[in-house]
């Protein structure tokens, strides 16, 4: 499934947001002006059914009686559906109606309500009911009916009210979507402008190349919080992949310089020998230092293969089953195999072992690189000195070491011993007619089992190569 843009992401969050925080503003707003209204009309009707009440007063008769002076009543404010009104005496008598009252409309107690919504004629109206209204007109104390008391109904369209409602709806909601609409334009154009910097970046990380490893990231790039990280990882990637780069380079140019010279010799050892006849004896030994040249070749194409099966295994991208095997027997049989080159140059070798631990790996592997730390050790020792192989098994696993009493390592050249082809440049390590490769298969193969080798060494005094591997290898 194809996942949509950032961007897209983005906006659609933030709009959705915005439009619910709209809904519910809106929605507010509505409820509340629309209360607001109803309040102020509920006061006005409250003042207006007074108006009428106070056109109640006592006649001029010798014994007064309430009238209602219908002359003083106001015109109607809403001429198509003027207001309704009816006033009784305390003794529930009828004083004043309106002439448009309906016939069948009778307000009733209303319980304790004093305003509320009522259908006549197909109209919305708003009614009042305003109990013990005193009268105004003041008769001489001590006469009759001098504290009577009126009940007020009155009602009035809600015509214009609904209408102001939905006006000032209509209103919240038009500013509401205008403010959506400025709100959305600047998301748009904020997010647009914050993810700048990444396009910016993308496009300089396309310039990338063999030819040019800088990354020109733009200053933003770094100076955001979210991209920084990026940035520095993208920066660091890249370092780590230029060096890569570079070593292979490196390592095809050595290969290719150490293949050419045994190829040269046997090419001009083949050649010397077909300059001219020769006795049986001399093409003999012609082809018996070609066929010496040859194995040279061979161990160095083998050691190349070694070590490019170790690294791609250590990437992953070869996977082994692998069963359990005893660890010390790996060890004695690469001291065993050993052991005619150390008598040869009159070195003691000695494997010293401790518990038996066992791991799960291949034992070729492992013999490799015990073969080219106790070769090592032989090789750059000197006649009469003692060579020690220790197996240890330890927590996390298990140890291996090697100890000799050489000639050790200058300290500025251990940093780069497990590199590829190369050698301390000492006469003896030329002598040797190794590649430096020894050490640098050692190294991948033990790092793909996910151990580590570490080397402690001083001029004069030995070397000491340790191994640990852990107990759950890869
Ligand atoms: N035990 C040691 N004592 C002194 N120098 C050592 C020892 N082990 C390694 N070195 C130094 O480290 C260099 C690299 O070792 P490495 O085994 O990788 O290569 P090499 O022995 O020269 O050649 P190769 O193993 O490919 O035949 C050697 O050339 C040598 O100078
Ligand atoms: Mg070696």
């Amino acid at each position: 499934m194809k996942s949509s843009s950032i961007k897209r992401r983005l906006v659609t969050v933030v709009l959705i947001t915005q439009l619910l925080l709209t809904i519910g503003v809106v929605t507010t707003a509505v409820v509340l002006t629309k209360r607001q209204l109803r309040n102020a009309f509920d006061a006005g009707l409250h003042g207006r059914a007074m108006s009428v009440a106070a056109l109640v007063r006592y006649s001029e008769e010798e014994k007064p009686t309430l009238v209602f002076d219908r002359e003083m009543v106001p015109p109607p404010l809403d001429r198509r559906h003027p207001d309704l009104y009816r006033i009784l005496d305390q003794n529930g008598k009828v004083l004043a109606t309106s002439d448009n009252w309906p016939a069948n409309f009778d307000p009733g107690p209303q319980g304790n309500r004093n305003n509320w919504n009522v259908k006549l004629q197909g109209q919305m109206y708003r009614a009042v009911r305003l109990n013990d209204v005193p009268v105004l007109d003041q008769e001489p104390a001590g006469t009759a009916n001098s504290d009577a008391t009126l009940t007020v109904f009155y009602a009035a369209s809600t015509e214009e009210l609904s209408e102001s409602a939905w006006r000032a709806g209509i209103l919240i909601c038009l500013a509401s979507v205008t403010m959506l609409a400025i709100a959305t334009m600047a998301v748009f154009w904020g997010i647009k402008r914050g993810l700048s910097p990444l396009a910016i970046l993308a496009s300089r990380a396309a310039d990338v190349s063999p030819a040019n490893w800088e990354l020109r990231a733009p200053p933003e790039a770094l100076q955001t919080p979210e991209l920084a990280p990026l940035t520095r990882a993208m920066n660091t990637m890249l370092a780590n992949l230029q060096q890569a780069f570079t070593s292979q380079r490196a390592f095809l140019a050595d290969a290719a310089h150490e293949l050419k010279t045994p190829v040269a010799i046997v090419k001009s050892t083949i050649q010397s020998l077909l300059q001219r006849p020769r006795s049986a004896e001399e093409y003999r030994d012609g082809i018996d230092a070609a066929l010496e040249d040859i194995e040279r070749l061979e161990k160095l194409v083998h050691s190349m293969l070694r070590l490019a099966r170790a690294e791609q295994w250590a990437s992953g991208s070869l996977r082994r089953d692998l069963e359990e095997i005893d660890l010390t027997s790996t060890c004695e049989l690469s001291v065993a195999h050993l052991r005619p080159l150390a008598e040869a140059r009159k070195l003691k070798l000695d494997l010293q072992r401790d518990g038996s631990p066992r791991l799960h790996a291949d034992a070729e592997d492992l013999e490799l690189v015990w073969g080219n730390l106790l070769e090592n050790a032989i090789q750059y020792s000197p006649a009469g000195s003692s060579v020690q192989m220790t197996v240890v098994g330890v927590d996390a696993g298990a140890e291996v070491s090697v100890k000799d009493n050489g000639q050790g390592i200058p300290a500025a050249e251990i940093p780069f011993i497990f590199d590829r082809f190369r050698r301390a440049d000492t006469s003896r390590a030329r002598n040797t007619g190794g590649y430096g490769l020894g050490l640098a298969i050692s190294k991948a193969i033990v790092e793909a089992y996910g151990g580590t080798i570490r080397v402690e060494s001083e001029v004069g005094i030995g070397t000491t190569m340790t191994v640990r591997l852990p107990a759950n290898l890869n």
